[in-house]
């Protein structure tokens, strides 16, 4: 079956968009993302997706159907040289759009963007609370290489989060 989306960097004008899926994956009541509602303004957005243009060691990914921007993925290389070798990722679906492959292949798009670039793992933290995300990485590849207790704050109290990693091949 043919996808019925297509996956592209950002533009700077994609941030509206951007913002308004941020918030209302971040509203979603089970807390699936480290943001909450309150996710960065247009004019951030803007400014951040125009940054990247100059600076090849992150990149934001979009999912595009009829319907507009339904998914995001942002992906950063380390900054240190002796972990220039590891991107981490964070990834959203819009609600609307879930189950018909697209956090998957906003996830080859950052297989392929690391490849590239030379970029060996790529890492993700999820909470233990989002199975249908675990599920997501499990089935792609990743593995799990931690567990950290109270790594993020989300409102007033500490959240655990798993820490994923996928090995990016030099070939498909
Ligand atoms: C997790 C998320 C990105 C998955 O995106 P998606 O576009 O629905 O994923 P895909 O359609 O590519 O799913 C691929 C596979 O992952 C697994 N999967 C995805 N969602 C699942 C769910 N709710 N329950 C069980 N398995 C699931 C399935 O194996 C699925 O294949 P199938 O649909 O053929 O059974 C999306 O649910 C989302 O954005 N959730 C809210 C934000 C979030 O949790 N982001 C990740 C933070 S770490």
């Amino acid at each position: 079956m043919s996808r019925r989306f297509v996956v592209r960097h950002a533009a700077p004008a994609d941030a509206p968009a951007l913002v308004e899926l941020g918030r209302s994956v971040g509203a979603e009541p089970e807390g699936w993302l480290i943001a909450d509602s309150t996710w960065r303004e247009p004019g951030d957005e803007r400014r951040y997706l125009r940054s990247l243009r100059r600076y090849e060691g992150a990149a934001v990914f979009v999912a595009e159907g009829a319907e507009g921007i339904v998914g995001r993925l942002s992906i950063a290389r380390d900054s240190h040289p002796a972990s220039a070798h590891v991107a981490d990722l964070g990834l959203m679906v819009a609600s609307s759009a879930r189950r018909r492959g697209v956090g998957t292949a906003l996830l080859e798009a950052a297989v392929e963007w690391g490849r590239g670039l030379g970029v060996c793992k790529l890492e993700l933290h999820v909470f233990p609370h989002n199975t249908p995300a675990i599920a997501l990485y499990d089935r792609f590849g990743f593995v799990r290489e931690g567990y950290r207790r109270a790594h993020y704050r989300r409102g007033r109290e500490y959240v655990d989060a798993i820490l994923m990693a996928y090995e990016v091949g030099s070939r498909g």
